[in-house]
C-alpha cells in the first residue's frame, strides 16, 4: 500500500479512541510511514484498548481536563510530533495553543470544549471565531488543522470540486482551476450558487434495535446528541428572505459571513434535500463547515455582498433518528447507556456529499460518496460506512498536515482539495457527481423557508 508521507521517526499521539479512533488507526498504519511503537493513545475509557494493543500501539487510560492537560501532553510530546484530537470533551483551542508552544502539528475533527464549559451557551459561529481569531498569531507556527473529518472537513474539498464540475459542464472541460479564494468565490457567484447543503442520508440497519433508555448512532452518540440539542445555526445566504422574528434567536453579521441562529434545536428542524437515492428530509444539525464554506465563498463585487446559504441536512439511520428524537424529548444529552452501531449493522449505506443549488434553476448537483457497509468493512477493519467516510477525511487531513507542517492555523478550505480527494477516493465507494432535476418546483428560489418542512 502506498505510503503518502513519512513521520521520519517522530510520534503521533491520539487523544480519544471511541468510534473514529479505531476506524482511523489501520489507515494511519497503512498510508503513513510510521511504526506502531511511534503511536500512543490516551483515552478516558478503556473501550477499544484491545484494538490498539492488537496493533502494537501503546494505550493509556487517562482523562484530560483543563487542570492536567498541559502536564500530561507535555510529557508525551516533543517538537515535530503530531497530536490527533479525536475526543469529545477536550478543548480544541487549549490543545492548539499548547501545540504551538511545543512545535507540534495538531489535527482535530470538531471544535470541542472541556466538559465543564459545555453548559455555557455560545453560538457555534462565535465558538469557531474564538479559535479562528488566532490565525494571524499562529501564522508562522506549526500546522493546526481544525475540523477535518468528513463534515466538517472533507466536504469542503467536495464543494470546490463541485463548483468546478459545474463550471466545466457549462464553460468547457478545460476551464481552469481557480487559484485564489477570491476567484473561487467569484466563480460560485457567477454560476449563481445560492445554497450548498451538506447532504447526508444514512440507511444502515442494525440487527440489535435499541433498548429502552439506550441511545445509538453510527458515530459518536455523545457528539451527535450534543449537536442535535443545540439551537441550529448556519450561514444565511445573501439570497434569503427574512424569517418571522420569533424563529430567529441571534444574528451575527460580519464582512465575511451572515450567520443566523434559529430558536429551534438542530434535531427539531427538518429541511428537504437530495442525495442520489432521491429527495429526503434531514435535520439541520449545526456544524462549523456551514460558516467556513460561506466565508470562503464570500465576495463583494460592485459593493454587493454575496455568499451562499450553507448547512448540514442529516438523515441519520432510522435507529439513530429514533434515539435522537427520544433523547430530545426526555432532555437526555449525555446518556448513561449508549451504543455505537458497528458489527451489528446488517445492510445499508451512507450517502454523504455536497449538494449545489443555483438560482432559478431546477437542476441540482450532488458530488459525494455512496458507501455500503459491506464495502466499508472489506476496505478497513473496525468500520461501518459512516465511520470510514469520517476516518478517510481524518487521514487525508493528517497526511496534508504532516506534509505541510508549518502552515499555522488552517481549516479544510485552506488545503489542496485535489490532493485530499485523491487520497480519499479509494475508500469512498461509488464516488462521483450526479446532476438531477429537482422534482418539486420548476424555478425554485432555494430559500431556507421554501425548503423547510415545517417552521412552526
Ligand atoms: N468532522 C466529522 O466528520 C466528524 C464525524 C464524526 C465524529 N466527529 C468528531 O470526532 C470526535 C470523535 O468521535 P467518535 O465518534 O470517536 O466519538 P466517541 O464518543 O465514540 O469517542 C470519544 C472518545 O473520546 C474520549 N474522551 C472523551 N473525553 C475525554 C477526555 N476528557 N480525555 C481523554 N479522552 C476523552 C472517549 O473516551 C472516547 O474514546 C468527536 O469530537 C466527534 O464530534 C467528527
Amino acid at each position: 500500500m502506498e505510503k503518502h508521507v513519512s513521520m521520519n521517526g517522530k510520534k503521533i499521539l491520539m487523544v480519544g479512541f471511541g468510534g473514529i479512533g479505531p476506524a482511523v488507526l489501520p489507515l494511519v498504519l497503512r498510508h503513513i510511514d510510521i511504526k506502531p511503537e511511534q503511536i500512543n493513545i490516551i483515552s478516558a475509557e478503556n473501550r477499544n484498548q484491545n484494538l490498539a494493543e492488537r496493533e502494537g500501539v501503546r494505550f493509556e487510560q487517562l482523562t484530560l481536563d483543563e487542570h492536567n492537560y498541559k502536564d500530561i501532553l507535555t510529557q508525551r510530546l516533543e517538537k515535530g510530533d503530531v497530536l490527533l484530537n479525536l475526543a469529545v470533551d477536550v478543548n480544541s483551542l487549549d490543545l492548539i495553543q499548547l501545540c504551538q508552544k511545543l512545535g507540534v502539528v495538531y489535527v482535530d475533527t470538531s471544535i470541542e470544549r472541556w466538559k465543564s464549559q459545555k453548559h455555557i451557551p455560545a453560538m457555534l459561529y462565535e465558538r469557531r471565531e474564538l479559535v479562528m481569531k488566532h490565525q494571524d498569531q499562529f501564522k508562522d507556527g506549526p500546522t493546526a488543522l481544525l475540523c477535518h473529518g468528513a463534515n466538517p472537513g472533507f466536504v469542503s474539498h467536495l464543494a470546490k470540486q463541485a463548483v468546478l464540475d459545474i463550471a466545466r459542464k457549462e464553460k468547457g472541460a478545460d476551464f481552469p482551476v481557480p487559484t485564489t479564494r477570491e476567484a473561487w468565490a467569484a466563480l460560485a457567484k457567477e454560476l449563481q450558487v445560492v445554497a450548498m447543503h451538506v447532504a447526508e442520508r444514512d440507511t444502515q440497519l442494525t440487527s440489535k434495535p435499541r433498548g429502552a433508555d439506550e441511545y445509538v448512532n453510527t458515530w459518536s452518540v455523545d457528539g451527535f446528541l450534543e449537536e442535535a440539542s443545540e439551537f441550529t445555526g448556519f450561514s444565511w445566504g445573501t439570497h434569503e428572505v427574512d424569517l418571522p422574528e420569533h424563529l430567529v434567536r441571534m444574528r451575527e453579521d460580519t464582512d465575511r459571513c451572515r450567520a443566523i441562529e434559529l430558536s429551534k434545536m438542530g434535531g427539531g428542524i427538518e429541511v428537504k434535500s437530495w442525495v442520489p437515492s432521491g429527495v429526503y428530509n434531514g435535520y439541520v444539525i449545526p456544524h462549523t463547515e456551514a460558516f467556513s464554506l460561506a466565508e470562503y465563498f464570500n465576495c463583494k463585487d460592485d459593493g454587493n455582498f454575496y455568499h451562499p446559504t450553507v448547512h448540514y441536512v442529516y438523515r441519520p439511520c432510522d435507529e439513530a433518528a429514533k434515539s435522537m428524537l427520544d433523547a430530545l424529548d426526555k432532555n437526555v444529552i449525555y446518556p448513561e447507556h449508549k451504543r455505537l452501531l458497528l458489527d451489528d449493522v446488517t445492510e445499508g449505506m451512507d450517502e454523504l456529499g455536497i449538494l449545489i443549488l443555483r438560482a432559478n434553476n431546477p437542476e441540482v448537483y450532488w458530488l459525494g460518496s455512496r458507501l455500503g457497509v459491506d464495502e466499508a468493512r472489506s476496505l478497513v477493519k473496525n468500520n461501518n460506512a459512516t465511520s470510514l467516510q469520517v476516518a478517510i477525511g481524518v487521514l487525508s487531513g493528517l497526511i496534508l498536515a504532516i506534509a505541510n507542517p508549518m502552515e499555522g492555523l488552517v481549516e479544510a478550505e485552506g488545503l489542496d482539495f485535489k490532493r485530499a480527494i485523491e487520497i480519499a477516493k479509494p475508500y469512498l465507494g461509488d464516488f462521483r457527481g450526479h446532476f438531477a432535476t429537482w422534482p418539486e418546483a420548476e424555478a425554485p428560489a432555494w430559500t431556507f423557508a421554501e425548503l423547510a418542512v415545517s417552521l412552526d
